[in-house]
C-alpha cells in the first residue's frame, strides 16, 4: 500500500480570523471525536453509502441530513425542508454544522451556517477533488435559485477544513478530471512556470496521492495569495474566473452535460484559441497549454458544443458591460488578465472556429 506523506496545515486569514485546512490520512478519527450534543452533520448521500461503517457512529444517531448531490438540490426553494429537518434534529444556537461532501454539499452546509440562528460556525470535510483543491477556502458559498445558478451567496469561512486524498479512491474519473481542471488554472494564473510544472506531473498526479497531495497544497496556496487581498471578490481575486466565461456558456450551451472543472479546462483552451486569434497572445502559448487541456477534457470530446448557443450565453455573463465582454486571457508573456473586449467578428468566428475543430 501506497505510503501516505504528511503535509503541513495551511493557515488562512479571513475577515472570520484564520482558519486551517488540516491535511490527515485519518478523516475518521477527527469525525468520530466531535461532540455529537452540538454537532449536526450534513452529508453527501453517496459518502454515507460509500464510507457507512466509517461513519457508523454518526448515522447510527440519526444527527444528519442526507444530501443527493445535483443542482436541483441547491436550489432556494429546497432549504425550508434542510432548515425543518435541522431544527427537528435539535440544531439550536451556538451548535456546530460539519458538512462531508463536495461543493454542493459545501454550498448549501455554509449558506445555513451563515443564515440559521444568524450564524454557526461549520467545518468542511472535502471528498471531491474540486472541493479539496479549490472551493474548500475562500469563504464563499453559491445557491441557485429557479434557473438562476449560483445568483444567491455569502461569504462565510469554515472553522476548519479537514482534507484527506483518501477519499478520492472512490471518486468518479469525471470528477477527478473536473477538479484537476480548476487545478490547472490555479497555476496557470499563479505563473507560467506553476503550469509548466502540473503540466509536466500531469500522468504522475493520476497515479500518486503524494504528488497529487502537493499539487492539491500547491493549488490551496496559490489561491490563498488572492483571497487574502480580496476575499470578497471586488479585484484581483477576479482573475480565478480565467476559463469561466468561457466555461459558463458552455455549461448553458450543453445543457451541464459537462463537470464543472471539465468545462472550465475546455473553457480555458477556448479562451486561449480567442486570444491567439485576436492577436492578444502568441500561438506558442495557447499550444504550450492545449495539450494538457485537451487530455483534461478528453471524455468530453464528442459533447457538440452549438457555437451560437455559447456566443448567446457569453453576451449575458454578469461581468460584462453594457456593450463589451469582460475575458480572461493570456497576453504576450503567457500571463492571465482580465480585460475588456468588443463582442467583435473576429472573436465570434474564433468561437465558431474552435467548436468546429474540437467539438462539433
Ligand atoms: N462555493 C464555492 O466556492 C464553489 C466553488 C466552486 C464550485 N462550487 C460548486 O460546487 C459544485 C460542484 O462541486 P463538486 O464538483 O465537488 O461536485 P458535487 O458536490 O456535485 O460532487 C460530485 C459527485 O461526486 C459525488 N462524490 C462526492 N465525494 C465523493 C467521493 N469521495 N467518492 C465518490 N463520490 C463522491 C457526489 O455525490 C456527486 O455525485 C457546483 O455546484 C459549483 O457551483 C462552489
Ligand atoms: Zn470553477
Amino acid at each position: 500500500m501506497e505510503v501516505l506523506l504528511v503535509f503541513e496545515d495551511l493557515l488562512i486569514k479571513s475577515h472570520k480570523g484564520k482558519y486551517a485546512v488540516k491535511f490527515t490520512s485519518d478523516w475518521e478519527r477527527t469525525v468520530n471525536s466531535y461532540d455529537l450534543k452540538t454537532t449536526k452533520f450534513i452529508i453527501d448521500e453517496n459518502i454515507s453509502n460509500l464510507y457507512q461503517d466509517e461513519l457508523l457512529s454518526i448515522l447510527s444517531k440519526r444527527n444528519h441530513l442526507l444530501i443527493n448531490a445535483n443542482e436541483e438540490n441547491k436550489s432556494l426553494d429546497k432549504f425550508p425542508k434542510y432548515i425543518q429537518s435541522l431544527v427537528d434534529l435539535g440544531l439550536k444556537r451556538g451548535h456546530t454544522l460539519v458538512a462531508i461532501g463536495g461543493g454542493i454539499t459545501q454550498d448549501i452546509a455554509c449558506f445555513l451556517a451563515t443564515t440559521m440562528f444568524r450564524g454557526l460556525e461549520w467545518i468542511f470535510i472535502p471528498t471531491t477533488l474540486l472541493a479539496q483543491s479549490d472551493s474548500c477556502i475562500g469563504s464563499k458559498s453559491s445557491i441557485n435559485s429557479g434557473n438562476i445558478k449560483n445568483i444567491l451567496g455569502t461569504f462565510t469561512p469554515p472553522k476548519e477544513i479537514i482534507l484527506d486524498v483518501t477519499f478520492l479512491n472512490t471518486l468518479e474519473d469525471k470528477d477527478i478530471y473536473s477538479g484537476i481542471g480548476e487545478m490547472i488554472k490555479v497555476h496557470a494564473i499563479n505563473s507560467v512556470e506553476s503550469f509548466d510544472n502540473i503540466n509536466d506531473s500531469y500522468d504522475e498526479l493520476l497515479v500518486n496521492k503524494n504528488i497529487m497531495e502537493s499539487f492539491i497544497r500547491n493549488s490551496l496556496l496559490f489561491k490563498k495569495k488572492l483571497i487574502e487581498i480580496d476575499e470578497f471578490d471586488l479585484g484581483p481575486r477576479n482573475v480565478m474566473n480565467y476559463g469561466h466565461s468561457f466555461g459558463h456558456a458552455i455549461e448553458t450551451a450543453t445543457n451541464y452535460k459537462i463537470p464543472h472543472g471539465i468545462a472550465i479546462t475546455i473553457g480555458m483552451d477556448m479562451a486561449n484559441y480567442v486570444s491567439f486569434v485576436l492577436g492578444k497572445t502568441t500561438e506558442k502559448h495557447f499550444s504550450r497549454m492545449h495539450s494538457v487541456l485537451n487530455k483534461n477534457s478528453s471524455l468530453f470530446r464528442d459533447t457538440y458544443i452549438d457555437p451560437e448557443l455559447l456566443l448567446n450565453a457569453l453576451a449575458k455573463d454578469k461581468k460584462n458591460t453594457s456593450d463589451q465582454l469582460r475575458l480572461i486571457l493570456p497576453n504576450l508573456e503567457g500571463e492571465i488578465t482580465i480585460d475588456l473586449y468588443d463582442r467583435s467578428p473576429l472573436l465570434e468566428q474564433a468561437v465558431h472556429s474552435y467548436c468546429a475543430e474540437y467539438h462539433n
